[in-house]
């Protein structure tokens, strides 16, 4: 049983002043998706086009990422989609630890509302967040780690592989071993 609704969690986020990003955002980005899936994907913090529109992956980086799910026959209806900080970093720079800390109650309460079985966390700064402070997403993108019931793994950040096309067929590979993960629980 979780604490709080989707739309409770929603309110919440919109009024944050838990850190200074809430001084420069434009609109907080809540995750969105579907409550029900078994996977939710994991991101570090809204881009400036998110920032305008206040939806996860509308921008460039968000292509990207459609490409990886259709890849794997999946779309954004099936899934949660969401950040570790809810708020744009100004200059688009990685969020602080501090900041990440101060938004990580927002992500777990919609994980004890969503229940995911499957947790993907897209690039560096979710993985090391999330999985381990000293992940390595060019060595371990695409391996899997069991943790208290649930399945964590890294993968490439959509906007490196703007960045870097090169990367892509091994991401696409990964979105395949994750579709045959969430399979199983379905
Ligand atoms: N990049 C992110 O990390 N998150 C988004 O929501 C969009 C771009």
């Amino acid at each position: 049983m979780s604490l709080y609704t989707w739309e409770e969690l929603k309110n919440f986020v919109d009024r944050c002043t838990r850190c200074d990003l809430c001084r420069t955002r434009n609109r907080p980005v809540m995750g969105r998706g579907d409550i029900k899936s078994k996977i939710m994907l994991i991101a570090e913090a809204p881009g400036r086009m998110e920032d305008q529109q206040g939806i996860p992956f509308v921008g460039r980086s968000g292509g990207i990422l459609d490409e990886l799910l259709e890849s794997a026959g999946l779309n954004r209806d099936g899934i949660y989609i969401t950040n570790i900080n809810k708020c744009h970093p100004p200059g688009n720079r990685d969020p602080e630890r501090a900041e990440q800390e101060a938004c990580m109650p927002y992500l777990k309460y919609e994980t004890a509302l969503i229940r995911p079985k499957i947790m993907v966390c897209l690039g560096r700064i979710a993985a090391q967040q999330i999985i381990r402070p000293d992940f390595k997403i060019t060595r371990e993108h695409g391996l899997w780690t069991e943790r208290k019931g649930f399945y964590l793994m890294g993968v490439y950040h959509p906007s490196a592989l703007l960045r870097d096309p090169e990367k892509i067929d091994s991401a696409k590979e990964d979105f395949r071993r994750i579709r045959e993960k969430l399979d199983t629980f379905l």
